[in-house]
């Protein structure tokens, strides 16, 4: 069985199988343009097309995994689950075990399910944990060292999936995984240059250093990077699920690695974790309907505010790249922000008044208190957040097929890999996934959050997370999936790219390339990637009051695109590395 299923996942055979492979010479002949050609920023974005089923992920190596994974019977969980491993393997950055996230899923029966894999505080952090004797936080101490790391649910995670709705079989799903770890993959200039980069991340911890660094220097384009210890815990995942990992000796190793290194986390946190199947968070814009993460994502909440402003401020789609649609959308995402920081946490733990904040009344009083002619300065509006400084890593990965079944999975280590220590003997990099609590609340995070007593440290709780999977129906017919990284401005990276393509009707190509514009209520001003802002635009903003700050790319989309006749575009943010694949056969499911 594993050798006919490692058979089937082969690229030659999947080739055979007839997945087409929107990578190497095809995929360059499938860089779409933008519909003017210059209008964005980072180039065009990669797509492929098939009738039948797609992936869209980070890595060409791991949606190809997918797409072979569908066709060999697979359904979209099981594609999703065996990507999902494959980027542990061939997307360090962001791509993990031991990390967390969030799964949106829609049945071919039309039934939507969402699943929270967040990782949670171990039990020992508590609320000053973060905090030197001045009360503020350390530096460092939640991005860097052992107390960074919260307890992972990526594993469990992708187990609950798959033992609810898959249906190849599990240890197929990592074989593919633990092959391209053991046998090893080429680094590609993406991923050398992103190691690099992260060099005084990695440079406390010999085990990251032994495998990224060899010889004291960078891993090189073209070199294979082999990965025996995580071959090894990708096995024992193979052969015994998730357990192998939450529970016995590499629970042990990675509990015994995190505590030398100054953390709390034990092994019984890692046995006791567990991930929980939730109400997705859906609502109506217009003919849409949207499927997204509920608490402990932020992400349903800032889309369905910033939405119901815009129907109550009259924005349309012929706003789309407008001055006046651009100070709209940046009001309103002002104002959602502003509210998302104050009152928003885990859920399961404190309350949170989602009724009230999105209640008809409330948002026609925020969308009154937009001005169509004038920017409201931030300090008039309650809430807050500072500046920050982004690396922009988590990864997302869609997955569709032409019944009407997708999968939209976002899941992180937090920052680009993740606080850079490889538990040694056991392969995996660890999360620093407690910077997303707000670790000393009134002070900036990682992404610039400052957030309140909410979403304060709390053993067992689930950080307030920007995550923010999509599934979008438009009149009941599966229409988009999509999701993105970049912390903070993942919402509003999400809100484009779904305005552009969704009600706007733009291609799905040009959609996922086109420039982006964030406002997070504080800092006050609105982001701008470099060369993404017409000059008559950027006047006209600065006229009505609005700053304007130049940044890098914003975001990281792969999306998918479901025509009402069912043919599935799926396209590749010029932002990443990632690729489609399309499957050509989709078979029907074993049962
Ligand atoms: O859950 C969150 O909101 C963050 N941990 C996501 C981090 C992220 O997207 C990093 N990329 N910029």
């Amino acid at each position: 069985m594993k050798g006919l299923v490692r058979a089937l996942l082969s690229r030659s055979i999947a080739i055979a199988a007839g997945i087409t492979l929107a990578t190497g010479a095809a995929g360059a002949a499938d860089r779409a343009e933008g519909a003017d050609g210059k209008s964005a920023p980072f180039g065009p974005a990669l797509t492929a097309v098939s009738s039948r089923g797609m992936v869209v992920a980070a890595t060409p190596q791991a949606a190809e995994v997918g797409a072979a994974v569908l066709a060999a019977g697979g359904n979209a969980v099981d594609a999703a689950v065996a990507t999902a491993f494959a980027l542990a393997v061939t997307y360090p950055e962001a791509g993990n075990l031991a990390g967390g996230g969030f799964l949106v899923l829609r049945r071919r029966d039309g039934e939507v399910l969402a699943l929270d894999f967040r990782e949670t505080g171990p039990a020992a952090i508590r609320k000053g944990s973060f905090l030197g004797p001045d009360g503020k936080a350390v530096e460092g101490a939640s991005t860097r060292m052992g107390l960074a790391v919260a307890t992972p649910g990526t594993v469990r995670g992708l187990e609950a999936a798959h033992q609810r709705l898959g249906k190849l079989s599990w240890r197929s799903l990592v074989a593919e995984a633990a092959r391209m770890a053991r046998e090893g993959f080429p680094v590609t200039a993406r991923l050398a240059k992103d190691l690099a980069s992260q060099q005084g991340l990695f440079a406390p911890h010999p085990e990251s250093l032994r495998i990224f660094f060899p010889g004291g220097r960078p891993i090189v384009e073209g070199a294979t990077l082999v990965q025996p210890d995580l071959a090894a815990t990708l096995d024992a995942i193979a052969e015994r699920g998730a357990d192998a990992f939450h529970d016995g000796p590499i629970a042990l190793k990675i509990a015994a690695f995190v505590r030398s290194e100054g953390g709390v986390l034990t092994a019984e946190d890692l046995r006791t974790y567990r991930p929980v199947w939730r109400k997705p968070f859906s609502f109506e814009f217009g003919r849409w309907r949207l499927h997204t993460m509920p608490l402990p994502s932020s992400g349903g909440f800032l889309l369905a505010s910033i939405l119901g402003q815009l129907t109550r401020v009259g924005w349309t789609p012929a706003m789309l790249e407008t001055p006046e649609g651009a100070h709209l959308v940046a009001e309103a995402e002002r104002r959602a922000y502003a509210e998302r920081n104050r009152w928003l946490g885990d859920g399961d733990v404190v309350d949170v008044p989602l009724a009230r904040l999105l209640a008809p009344g409330h948002l026609g009083a925020l969308a009154r208190s937009i001005d169509r002619a004038k920017a409201t300065p931030s300090a008039r509006i309650d809430g807050g957040m500072g500046n920050g400084t982004e690396r922009p890593q988590t990864t997302h990965l869609s997955v569709a097929t032409v019944d009407g079944e997708a999968v939209s999975l976002t899941y992180t280590l937090n920052g680009a890999f993740g606080n850079g220590s490889v538990v040694p003997g056991v392969g995996v990099l660890l999360n620093n996934e407690m910077d997303d609590f707000a670790v000393a609340p009134g002070q900036p995070n990682l992404f610039g959050l400052v957030q309140g007593e909410q979403n304060a440290v709390r053993p067992g709780a689930r950080p307030l997370s920007s995550m923010t999977p999509l599934i979008a129906l438009e009149e009941g017919t599966l229409r988009l999936v999509l999701g993105s990284p970049g912390g903070s401005t993942i919402p509003t990276t999400v809100l484009q790219v779904f305005l552009r393509a969704g009600p706007g009707r733009r291609p799905l190509a040009e959609a996922v390339a086109g420039p982006r514009l964030h406002h997070q209520h504080l800092p006050d001003l609105i982001q701008y990637e470099k060369d993404g802002l017409p000059p008559e635009t950027a006047r006209r903003l600065r006229s009505m009051g609005h700053v304007l700050e130049s940044c890098g790319p914003i975001g990281m989309v792969h999306a998918i695109e479901r025509a009402p006749n069912g043919l599935l575009t799926g396209a590749a943010d010029p932002r990443g590395p990632g690729a489609p694949a399309a499957s050509a056969v989709v078979r029907p499911a074993p049962h």
